[in-house]
C-alpha cells in the first residue's frame, strides 16, 4: 500500500541524497518526477525509462520551477549550493533566494507539502561552515521563507536538518531526532532520504523543523518509530 497519493517532485534528484530519495519513493510505490539541471546526468543515473519523469531547470529560474511543480502535490528538495567550489553559484542564490522562490512558486501552483533538507547548526552564526559564503545563515533564511509560506491551512512543511552526511545503506542504525539545534553527529544519506519520504504522511512531521543524527548500529525494519521523538 502506498502511504501518499499524488506526484512528488524530487529536486536535486541527481545529488547523492536526491538519488536515495528516488530509491525510497520507489520502495514505497509513490509516484515522482525529477527536477534536475542535467537531463543527460539524470538519464545516466536513473535510466532511459525515466525520460518522461524528468524536468530540467535550476532553482534560480522561477519559470523552470513553475513548469516542474505543475501537477505535483509535494516537493522533496535536497538541493544545496556547492559552497567549496568558487565557480559554483553562491549559497545566497541557491539556499536563500532559491529556496524562497521555489517555495513561493510551488505554493502558487497548488503544491500542498514542501519538504526541505538543510543542515544541523543553521542557527549557529559562529559555526566554521559559515566561512563558506555564510552557508548556514543562508539555509536558515531559506528555511524561514518555507515556514512562512507553507503554514496556512491546507499546506504544510517539514524541514530536516541532518548531521554530517555518510554513504551507508539504510535501516542499519537507530536515529536520534531533536529540535532547537542542539544535536551533533552524522547520518547516512539513505536514512535521511527515508525520513524525508516518511515526512510526506507522518503526522509528527507536519509543520516541523528537526535535526537528525544516527545512533547505535541496530537493524531497523522501519524508521517511523523515531518520529515519535517529535512533539
Ligand atoms: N555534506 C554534508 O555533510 C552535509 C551535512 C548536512 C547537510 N548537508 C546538506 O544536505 C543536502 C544534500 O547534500 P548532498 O551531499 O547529498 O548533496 P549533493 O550530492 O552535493 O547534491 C546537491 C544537489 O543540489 C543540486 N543543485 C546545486 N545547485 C543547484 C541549482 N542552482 N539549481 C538546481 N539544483 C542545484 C545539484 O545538482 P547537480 O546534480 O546538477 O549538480 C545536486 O543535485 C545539501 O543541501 C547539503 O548542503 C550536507
Amino acid at each position: 500500500m502506498n502511504r501518499f497519493r499524488g506526484i512528488v517532485l524530487v529536486a536535486g534528484a541527481t545529488g547523492r541524497t536526491g538519488q536515495w530519495i528516488v530509491k525510497r519513493l520507489q520502495a514505497h510505490n509513490i509516484d515522482y518526477r525529477l527536477f534536475v539541471r542535467s537531463e543527460a546526468k539524470a538519464l545516466d543515473i536513473f535510466g532511459p525509462e525515466h525520460a518522461e519523469r524528468i524536468v530540467t531547470g535550476s532553482i534560480e529560474n522561477p519559470q523552470e520551477i513553475n513548469e516542474a511543480v505543475t501537477g505535483c502535490s509535494a516537493v522533496i528538495s535536497a538541493i544545496g549550493a556547492y559552497v567549496t567550489d568558487p565557480s559554483a553559484l553562491p549559497s545566497s542564490v541557491v539556499d536563500r533566494d532559491g529556496m524562497g522562490s521555489f517555495a513561493k512558486t510551488a505554493r502558487s501552483r497548488g503544491v500542498e507539502k514542501f519538504i526541505q533538507v538543510t543542515s544541523l547548526a543553521v542557527t549557529k552564526p559562529e559555526h566554521p561552515m559559515n566561512k563558506y559564503g555564510n552557508v548556514l545563515d543562508m539555509k536558515l533564511q531559506g528555511e524561514n521563507a518555507i515556514r512562512s509560506i507553507f503554514t496556512d491551512q491546507g499546506f504544510s512543511y517539514t524541514i530536516l536538518r541532518p548531521g554530517g552526511l555518510q554513504d551507508g545503506n539504510p535501516f542499519l542504525h537507530q536515529l536520534q531526532f531533536g529540535t532547537g539545534d542542539k544535536l551533533m553527529g552524522v547520518i547516512d544519506r539513505s536514512d535521511l532520504a527515508e525520513c524525508a519520504v516518511v515526512s510526506l504522511w507522518h503526522p509528527k512531521a507536519r509543520n516541523m523543523t528537526f535535526e537528525l543524527i544516527r545512533g547505535a548500529e541496530v537493524p531497523q525494519s522501519s524508521l517511523e518509530i523515531f518520529f515519535e521523538q517529535l512533539s
